[in-house]
């Protein structure tokens, strides 16, 4: 499948070595085209190059970039999964918050209303996603993911099983707002409680 990434920095860079290692042909878009690091084997362009290039198209800048990078690229982005990584943050990682009524992923979704918007990927750090560090003594980290559209959601499900994960389908978009609550815990234990990134969720669930 065509990947695009927008955004070349600790996620994309993560993702883009876990997409290609799974065989999948991966675009990365910088606002520098041509300027990024990383797996040397992974194509790099413009984000205008990446949105075009995707079926599947994932945000990996901060949420509060999206504002302007991401109108400009709406009718590349029309009828696309896209996935929206980020999480709603301050400069100094605290919670960007967005009130009850609404999440990044919600707002990313306002952003691009032709796309079909899936969160996904944001509950896991960047330094967690490699083969090595997903791989929890047999379990894989958990990739929790909601969105609107079923299929869609399915769609990213299947990437992110290919790319090592466990998808976990938490439901529809608004439950974004639960995700991102995840991540600001993850990184709350993380940076504040020396738990470090190297730490992933591991979502066990009984057969019924
Ligand atoms: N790091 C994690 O563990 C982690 C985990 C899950 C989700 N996330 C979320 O994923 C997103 C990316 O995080 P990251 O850690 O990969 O960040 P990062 O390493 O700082 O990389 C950010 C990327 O966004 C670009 N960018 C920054 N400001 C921009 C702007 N104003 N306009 C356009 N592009 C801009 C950067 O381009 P330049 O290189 O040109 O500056 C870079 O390509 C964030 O929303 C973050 O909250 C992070």
């Amino acid at each position: 499948m065509k990947i695009g990434i927008l955004g070349s920095g600790n996620v994309g860079q993560k993702l883009s070595s876990l997409f290609h290692g799974a065989g999948h042909e991966v675009l990365i878009g910088t606002r520098e085209a041509g300027a990024a690091p990383g797996n040397p084997a992974v194509r790099h362009g413009s984000f205008a190059q990446a949105a075009e290039h995707g079926e599947v198209v994932i945000i990996a800048i901060p949420y509060v970039a999206c504002e302007a990078v991401l109108p400009p690229l709406k009718s590349s982005l029309k009828g696309k999964v896209v996935v929206d990584a980020t999480n709603p943050l301050n400069n100094d990682w605290s919670p960007l918050l967005l009130g009850e009524q609404s999440s990044a992923g919600e707002q990313i979704a306002r952003l691009v209303p032709d796309s079909r918007v899936v969160k996904a990927f944001n509950t896991v750090f960047a330094d967690s996603m490699t083969p090595e560090r997903l791989n929890r003594g047999g379990m894989k980290a958990s990739a929790f993911l909601c969105g609107n559209h079923p299929e869609a959601n399915d769609t990213v499900a299947k990437l992110a099983q290919q790319a090592g994960f466990a998808p976990v389908n938490a439901g529809s978009l608004s439950c974004a707002r639960y995700l991102e609550a995840m991540a600001h815990l993850n990184i709350q234990i993380a940076t504040k409680m020396g738990g470090g990134t190297n730490a992933v969720f591991l979502y066990h669930q009984a057969a019924a």
